[in-house]
């Protein structure tokens, strides 16, 4: 991999490429890599809403405890993770290994500037490109995969860029922000609508 500006690009594209290709994806959780993934079909939006980039339904009742849902919208890969309790509890931990622990950049909608950076403290919603070149980082909330001490979170295979499982980016790597927070709301317990602020409605 040349970190030149040369070739970058081309790299981009065929880490995007890889992401279309597996868009539909679930990735399971704590110590499966990639677990097989039950088809939720009602979360795809028409293909006229979708070239149109309007806001996206996407149903989460069958998103089980650890799990990440990968959907498109606009464009971009958008991340659903259903964060289990213990993950929860090691965010607050992580503050001082972090660039932005408070989310003081505008990286995020008014309503996810917060300790969980989501509206429900267990689902949280993400852009899923990597801050530093636009590469998708890898859902790893194995803990001690990436290296030792590894809590569990986002990995970025490109340049190395880790994130905590709040999409907080952490000290000493290239990525200089925070992963983004789409606009987004709970129409019901299990229902998101993607692309749509919270108080828009
Ligand atoms: S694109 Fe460079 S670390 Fe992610």
């Amino acid at each position: 991999m040349s970190e030149s500006g040369q070739d970058q690009p081309q790299k981009i594209n065929l880490e995007r490429r890889r992401f279309l290709t597996t868009l539909t994806s679930v990735v399971g959780g704590v110590g499966a890599a990639c677990a097989a993934v039950p088809f939720i079909g009602s979360w795809l939006p028409s293909a006229r809403a979708q070239a149109m980039g309007a806001p996206i339904e996407v149903d989460i009742s069958k998103l089980e405890l650890g799990q990440q849902l990968t959907i498109e919208w606009r464009g971009q890969p958008i991340w659903i993770i259903y964060r289990t309790p213990e993950s929860l509890n090691k965010l607050p931990k992580l503050n001082d290994l972090l660039r932005d622990p408070n989310s003081t950049e505008e990286q995020q909608p008014s309503y996810a500037k917060n300790s969980y950076r989501s509206i429900k403290d267990q689902y949280l919603v993400l852009v899923g490109l990597c801050t530093h070149l636009g590469c998708v980082p890898t859902y790893r909330p194995d803990i001690g995969g990436v290296e030792p001490n590894w809590p569990g979170g986002f990995f970025c295979p490109c340049h190395g860029s880790k994130f905590d499982l709040a999409g907080r980016v952490y000290k000493g790597v290239p990525a200089p922000i925070n992963l983004l927070v789409p606009p987004y709301q709970f129409i019901s317990d299990t229902l998101l609508l993607i692309g749509q602020d919270e108080k828009a409605v």
